[in-house]
């Protein structure tokens, strides 16, 4: 094994290649690393260990990465049972998650990070196959402990002296170093380009309508909305918009919409943007047919064209089409679907494609690929998009898409949130059915902090007051949501300038890393006595003030831990405890959310002023604030307020100042709340 040769390129971060057959895919996402960025905010560390080894066995690089038997693992990529990675065997590819956590998934990037604070990244778009630790090679400086199973305690994980990553061709190895895994996290988030810039109206609430309406069927909905009073803010078209689709024309039904443009003008009167479904299948049927062709793999999916977004004449075509016929009338954005795959109709391993890449690297390249060409061809606009995309890959932290998927477990959904934040992507815990009030109302709930509130009516065409008991909660979910707009949009200037992930797992701020436990012999379900890791996904941080503590739908009660410093009621501003473990009823209408000392949570009421809550007896905060809507914010054209606060006998006081005057807020007033008047 040869030591990897590191050279340092930002402060702790420290970059090394395997050989020189490197593709990696932040250079095909040419997403500009935010270096800069990670030197301002964070101090230099060095390499937390001796040394990185690499060699080739039987055509493929290893990279061997050494371990201690304390530490814990998150990532490599987005998952949906477990977030620690100890001893597991991740055969890491773009997929549709198939409810196991074994590599196959939506965001396979080959990130991972330790409790010990560094995190390792492989940039290649090839498959990466991951061995937590649980390999042992024969020469092993630290052999794990002799063990007889006949004769006592057992377990089949052995730790051993690596992680081990392999994997075809040649790679960047990163090695990423802070004094804490968040650190870790926002550095690979900023190397990777910062989070994105989401416009303002993409935090409100989204419905997407059934797959055969047209335009008249959604004006219908709409003015329902209207008669209900519930906010609406994006449509999303499904299916039925194309002329064709599975394989997909990208053109409008004509029946349907025979005026796309007008309806675009239309929703937006009423502030209503419109989304659009797509697969990226080119049907035959499709105006760019022929012109993608020279462009496309050798295998067909659902008998349309795979183009090879690798190129960028394929996605020049693919984003020309768009920008005439959806962007320029007046389109807000896009979900782009089924570009993660599933073996079974997806092109196979051995397909060619125009670029001489491995059909591996296309695959996981497709879905970060149409991201970018998307947000370029809004960008020459000035215009920010939003949208939904079930692929991604290293540089999804500057893409404004979410991922989703078509699984529905509530404990998947809320571990896809704590995940997410491991690997640069935005989840989304997607609304779509329920089997009582109850659960359709906590289902709601745990969207509202998430990257995107969105109910999915594609197939069953349901409507928000489905269950009429709960009509008045769900309403007012929504409005607590939008209420919560200038605290979200904080959050996300903290995740494009610092890299801090808007929506994270507790351990990333908190001591919550996972426990690790011996499981007993069960001959039926647990012969090998695997051990167990028990990880902290119904507590999770959004942005760096609020806990939020979902409730699940058949809970009256749920015991929260309050990590070590004062915590707060969100809704009251009493003292709720410091480093404990309490019980607390769930009435259905509350998400339970806990508030740092000091903090100040800047929201806007129906009448748009800003209004500051404050909770405890001091502290600060800030708002930041730009138009929502273009990108002159990156020429300077934003507000940044610095706020403080504090009790003197009993009266709240409190300033701010303006330390960046760019833009101009168009809050009505600003208000300063503490709890005597929430
Ligand atoms: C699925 C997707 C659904 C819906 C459907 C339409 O793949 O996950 O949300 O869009 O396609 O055919």
């Amino acid at each position: 094994m040869n030591a990897m040769d590191f050279l340092k390129i930002a402060a702790g971060v420290y970059m090394a290649k395997t050989g020189d057959a490197i593709d990696p895919v932040l250079s095909l996402v040419k997403n500009e690393p935010k270096l800069e960025n990670i030197n301002e905010n964070f101090i230099d560390e060095p390499l937390p260990f001796d040394g990185v080894y690499t060699e080739e066995i039987n055509n493929k690089t290893v990279v061997c990465i050494p371990k201690d038997n304390s530490e814990r693992f998150y990532g490599p990529g987005l998952r949906f049972q477990k977030i620690a990675t100890n001893f597991a065997a991740l055969h890491m590819r773009c997929d549709h998650y198939g409810n196991s956590d074994n590599g196959r998934t939506h965001v396979p990037t080959p990130f991972y990070v330790s409790d010990k604070g560094y995190g390792i990244f492989i940039d290649t778009p090839e498959f990466v196959s991951f061995y937590m630790g649980g390999t042992v090679r024969t020469d092993a400086k630290n052999p794990p402990v002799p063990q007889n199973r006949g004769r006592g305690e057992w377990s089949a994980d052995t730790p051993g002296d690596f992680v081990e990553a392999s994997f075809e061709k040649d790679a960047l190895v990163y090695v990423i170093v802070g004094k804490s895994m968040l650190e870790v996290v926002s550095k690979f988030n900023l190397l990777c380009g910062g989070g994105p810039l989401v416009p303002k109206w993409g935090f409100g609430f989204w419905h997407r309508t059934h797959i055969q309406f047209g335009e008249e069927d959604v004006k219908n909905e709409i003015k329902l909305f209207k008669e209900k009073n519930f906010d609406l803010d994006v449509i999303g078209l499904e299916p039925g918009w194309h002329s064709n689709s599975y394989p997909c024309s990208y053109e409008w039904d004509e029946e349907r919409f025979p005026d796309p443009k007008r309806f675009a003008d239309d929703l937006l009167k009423e502030d209503i943007r419109v989304n659009l479904w797509e697969n990226l299948f080119v049907s035959e049927k499709a105006s760019i047919y022929e012109d993608m062709k020279p462009y496309s793999g050798s295998h067909m999916v659902w008998n349309g064209l795979v183009p090879d977004f690798t190129l960028p004449e394929a996605r020049k075509i693919y984003a020309e089409q768009h920008k005439k016929t959806h962007i320029d009338i007046g389109i807000s954005g896009y979900k782009i679907d089924e570009c993660d795959g599933y073996d079974n109709w997806l092109f196979p391993d051995h397909a060619k494609f125009p670029s001489g890449r491995n059909a591996a690297a296309v695959r996981n390249t497709l879905g970060i690929l149409s991201q970018k060409a998307i947000y370029e061809t809004y960008k020459e606009e000035n215009r920010r998009t939003y949208g939904l995309v079930r692929a991604s890959a290293a540089g999804s932290q500057m893409m404004p898409f979410c991922i989703y998927n078509d699984c529905y477990s509530f404990e998947q959904y809320l571990t896809g949130l704590a995940s997410s934040s491991f690997c640069g992507a935005l989840w989304v815990p997607e609304v779509r059915d329920a089997n009582t009030a109850e659960e359709w109302v906590r289902r709601f709930q745990m969207c509202v902090f998430s990257p995107m509130l969105m109910l999915n009516a594609w197939a069953n065409g349901v409507k928000p007051w489905q269950f009429e008991e709960v009509e008045d909660i769900i309403r007012d979910t929504i409005k607590f949501r939008k209420s919560l707009l200038p605290y979200i949009y904080n959050a996300f200037y903290l995740y494009r300038t610092k890299g801090i992930p808007p929506f994270r797992a507790l351990c990333l701020d908190y001591d919550a890393t996972a426990s690790q436990e011996m499981t007993s012999l069960d001959h039926t379900d647990n012969p090998y006595e695997t051990l167990s890791f028990s990880d902290t996904i119904d507590q999770y941080m959004a942005g760096s003030e609020i806990m939020v503590c979902p409730v699940r739908p058949d809970q009256k009660t749920r015991k929260v831990m309050l990590p070590k410093g004062d915590w707060y009621d969100y809704y009251t501003g009493e003292y709720v405890g410091n480093d404990e473990t309490i019980e607390i009823d769930c009435p259905l209408d509350k998400i339970p959310l806990f508030v740092k000392d000091g903090a100040m949570i800047p929201t806007v009421d129906d009448d748009n002023n800003l209004i500051v809550r404050c909770y405890g007896d001091r502290g600060f905060g800030f708002v930041y604030d730009d138009d929502g809507e273009t990108f002159n914010c990156e020429n300077g054209e934003y507000a940044l307020f610095s706020m403080a606060f504090n009790h003197e006998n009993g009266v709240l006081n409190c300033n701010y100042l303006s330390e960046y005057d760019g833009y101009n807020p168009k809050y009505k007033e600003v208000h300063f709340y503490d709890k005597k008047d929430f």
